[in-house]
């Protein structure tokens, strides 16, 4: 087996990303550090570790978690903050599936499989995320159309797919869109005059939190792990 597909079954990263741990020589096999990709390994019979740490195959588990306020989304947090990766009961090093901000609440995956990562946080494959979001004022229609039509943010042009009303006071949204850049949804409205009062992820990639109270978890479906990659993999 090739080493970055190796790595990347020992839930380590995508094979696009693994590669870079191999160049970076952060990898050894049988004690020697491995600087090349054209390198295969016997998983039965050698011994590969990651600065250091030896790695085993990993088996690959998909969660969908409900996450609530107040709780960091990554795999550990310095300043001792309860992270959503503590709220999960797995043997598995997983991984959260792209970033939602610590009073974000809704949907987010979690996994050991780097390549169904990569999958849905690839930019190009624009995997559709869906969000109910409550604004400190009404929207106004001019603002609505030009967050459709695209917004300067500092990082480049972003937009919205689609806005739809979520209440009838004209604060409440469901708002649809194609990427995952840091607070591109607060980003969005704030430089439209705007602030985000609360903000619940209700969809990634086609998968909800549905019937999740805020904190439980489930596992993904063989049909909604099958769906990721058919729709997003490449
Ligand atoms: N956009 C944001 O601003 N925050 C999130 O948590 C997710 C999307």
């Amino acid at each position: 087996m090739r080493i970055n597909k190796f790595l990347a079954a020992a839930g380590v990263g995508s094979r696009r990303n693994v590669e870079a741990l191999v160049k970076a020589g952060r990898v050894q096999v049988n004690g020697e550090t491995a600087r090349e990709l054209a390198i295969d390994v016997d998983p039965n019979k050698d011994e590969v570790k990651l600065d250091g740490k030896p790695l085993r195959l990993a088996n690959r588990v998909y969660f969908a978690m409900n996450k609530p306020k107040e709780v960091v989304v990554s795999v550990s947090d310095d300043r001792g903050r309860t992270t959503v990766v503590d709220l999960l009961e797995t043997r598995e090093r997983v991984f959260p599936v792209g970033r939602l901000d610590y009073n974000t609440t809704g949907v987010l995956l979690l996994t050991n499989d780097g390549d169904f990562a990569n999958a849905l946080t690839h930019p190009s494959n624009e995997a559709p995320r869906v969000y109910k979001v409550t604004l400190d004022r009404p929207l106004e229609s001019d603002d609505r159309r030009a967050a459709l039509a695209g917004v300067r943010l500092k990082d480049g042009v972003g937009k919205f797919v689609e806005i739809k009303p979520g209440g009838s006071r004209g604060d409440r949204w469901i708002i649809s869109c194609h990427e995952g850049r840091n607070h591109f949804v607060k980003r969005m409205f704030h430089e439209l005059g705007y602030r985000v009062r609360s903000l619940e992820r209700l969809s990634f990639g086609g998968i909800t939190a549905k019937g999740l109270a805020k904190g439980e978890y489930r596992a993904l479906t063989k049909k909604e792990i099958e769906y990721v990659y058919r729709e997003y993999g490449s």
